[in-house]
């Protein structure tokens, strides 16, 4: 689920400035392979939904994750939550 879902979309959207290497604001991206990594990590990954429901990120001039992807996003933190929590 991780790698066809989730992974494209971060590479996509928010690698420039937080992945291979790059941790603008503090946020590495790096080592979220899977799901059960961003279980391990779950307040960082919250975190970034939470930006990405509320528009935050990506910062204003980037591209957007067009409304589909950010919708998939969306309706993963439901499923992650049951998930983490069961
Ligand atoms: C053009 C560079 C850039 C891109 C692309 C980008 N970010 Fe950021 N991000 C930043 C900068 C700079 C900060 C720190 C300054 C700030 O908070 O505005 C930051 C901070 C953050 C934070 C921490 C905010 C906080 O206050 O704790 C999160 C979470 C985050 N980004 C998630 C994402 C996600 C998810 C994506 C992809 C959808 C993304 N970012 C894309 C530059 C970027």
């Amino acid at each position: 689920m991780f790698e066809a879902q989730i992974k494209p979309i971060l590479e996509e959207y928010c690698g420039d400035c937080h992945l291979d290497g790059a941790k603008k604001g503090g946020l590495k991206l790096d080592g979220w392979e899977s799901v059960e990594a961003l279980k391990k990590d779950h307040q960082t990954w919250t975190h970034v939904l939470e930006q990405l429901e509320h528009r935050i990120m990506p910062p204003s001039k980037e591209p957007k994750p067009k409304d589909d992807e950010l919708n998939k996003l969306i309706s993963l933190k439901v499923i992650y939550s049951r998930y983490i929590h069961s």
